[in-house]
């Protein structure tokens, strides 16, 4: 997104699909299952007991206080992909009891924070995603330190997410929330009930949060500390986590992509090691808190680059563009394997072929091409549709929108002018609640439908809140001129029909 700018909507497009909605079928639904501790095939180092209450059927699992004292589990998957792990347990020690999670034989996280209750008797549950294989798998938890494990009652596998195929990404960018909450921000389901507003978006469909991550902003906010903090409220929600490096203190678009301060005099050699160190921090400092992203963005709308001047393209040379994505790649990885690298761009109007072939002739690596698309801005539903399937069958990799948003309103609810500001920015859809639920929904199936794996809606909970401005130098002041975009009313209540699709 470009916020600082108001840009021309002089070519905004008017032909996107008016009011094409095709329900698409769900193709896995959610399965919990409990593996109790105590009884087979549960495997308990140490003793079965039951002398401390609350616990759920015969007993709990009482590890030995020693490094590697563990508790074992099989559990079925009907398909494989991804699952919520959740393991029950009380920790009466005082202290943090962290442990290994194996899953057929590989760590799956290293040293998962089981903290301490405040008794024995005191259960409380841990959560983990994991991949699974169809049929039977096993699940090692094993103590890193000395006191052993707490004591451990059961483990739950959840397969799906509850909604629909948990293979889809359905996001929502909700990186301006962790302020609105602080200044005292409320939301309400559509019923009025007041609510958390990360269980509000689960219950609209909602499984996967995008953050993004600024070096040093002045406001204080979507820095590292931040995010750290707020990715444990998005993963205890057992939601999924994608971190959006702007590798900058401000806002990184097409129109510009300034270098953090305390890089402003490297050079290219040095912002290779700039990026590789970062962005290793940073996921590494996720993953030793137990919220290990489960995808990155290298750089944000990187239409020409990232970290101008050195990593510009100038003249169709991707030289340097190359250098800084494969360090961003590599750090990740050497984070954590698993974890899936974005390379995201505004292209869906043009030059996304010269974009990632030029990246691509450098030798770069990525897991996932994500696009931006605003049908005010990008054109055509069929033209976006044209470019996520050439994307896919061009590079073999999943294609997403990694933004998408539409007003439900034309009103301002403060001082700052909206940037969106037409009573029909696309043909067929108004600025309206129910415009707003169909053009999200058609920009959802006409994306799948052309292969793309997931959509995320970009900050669907900032509205107007005082306080909560668009200028991270300016966080008090600014405004924000994207509240009629927010998918909560003025009032914090949701959309009632908004919906992420399953
Ligand atoms: C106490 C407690 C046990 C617990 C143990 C431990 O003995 O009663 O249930 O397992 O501490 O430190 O692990």
């Amino acid at each position: 997104m470009r916020l600082s700018s108001r840009i021309s909507l002089a070519t905004a497009v008017t032909t996107a699909l008016a009011g094409i909605v095709v329900v698409l079928p769900v193709t896995a639904t959610a399965a919990t299952s409990r593996y109790e501790a105590e009884s087979a095939p549960a495997v308990c180092d140490g003793a079965v007991a039951s002398n401390h209450s609350g616990y759920s059927g015969d007993g709990f699992c009482d590890t030995s206080n020693a490094v590697g004292s563990a508790v074992g589990f099989t559990v079925n998957a009907a398909t494989a992909g991804t699952a919520t792990l959740a393991f029950r347990y009380a920790n009466g020690s005082g202290a943090n009891r962290p442990g290994d999670v194996s899953v057929n034989g590989s760590v799956a996280q290293n040293g998962l924070a089981f903290e301490a209750t405040s008794a024995w008797s005191t259960w409380a549950t841990r959560t983990l995603t994991v991949q699974l294989n169809a049929g039977a798998n096993t699940v090692r938890l094993a103590a890193t330190t000395a006191g052993g494990l707490g004591n451990i009652d059961y483990l739950e596998v959840t397969t799906g997410d509850g909604s629909g195929d948990d293979t889809v990404m359905r996001g929502a960018d909700v990186s301006t929330l962790q302020r609105a909450v602080d200044l005292g921000a409320k939301y309400y389901y559509a019923n009025g009930t007041q609510g958390d507003p990360l269980d509000i978006l689960k219950s609209a469909g909602v499984n996967y949060v995008r953050l993004r991550i600024w070096n040093n902003p002045r406001s204080g906010y979507n820095n590292k500390d931040e995010v750290l903090q707020y990715a444990r409220t998005v993963k205890a929600k057992g939601l999924k986590l994608m971190v959006d490096f702007h590798y900058s203190d401000t806002w990184a678009d097409p129109g510009k992509q300034f270098k953090p301060a305390a890089w402003s005099s490297h050079g290219i050699g040095q912002l290779q090691t700039d990026v590789y160190n970062y962005t290793y921090d940073v996921c590494n400092s996720l993953k030793a808190q137990g919220t290990t992203p489960d995808s990155v963005q290298i750089g944000n709308e990187i239409n020409t680059g990232m970290l101008w001047p050195e990593g510009l393209v100038d003249n169709s040379n991707f030289t340097n563009l190359g250098l800084l994505l494969k360090a961003g790649y590599n750090a990740t990885k050497a984070c954590n394997s698993g974890t899936q690298v974005v390379i995201h761009t505004a292209r869906v109007e043009s030059g996304a072929r010269w974009f990632y072939d030029g990246i691509r002739s450098q030798g770069v690596q990525w897991d996932v091409t994500a696009l931006s698309y605003y049908c005010y801005w990008h054109g055509s539903m069929s033209g976006m549709a044209g470019v996520v399937s050439d994307m896919k069958s061009r590079y073999g990799k999943p294609v997403i929108l990694a933004e998408t948003a539409y007003p439900y309103t034309t009103a301002n609810y403060d001082g700052t002018d909206n940037i969106i500001t037409a009573s029909q920015p696309c043909a067929g859809h108004s600025a309206t609640p129910s415009g707003q639920q169909a053009n999200f929904a058609a920009v959802q199936n006409t994306s799948r439908n052309a292969g793309a794996t997931g959509v995320f809606y970009w900050e669907p909970t900032w509205h107007a809140v005082p306080g909560n401005g668009w200028d991270p130098a300016d966080i008090n002041n600014s405004g924000n001129g994207w509240e009629n975009q927010a998918v909560f009313d003025r009032n914090g209540r949701i959309n009632p029909n908004i919906r992420w699709l399953p």
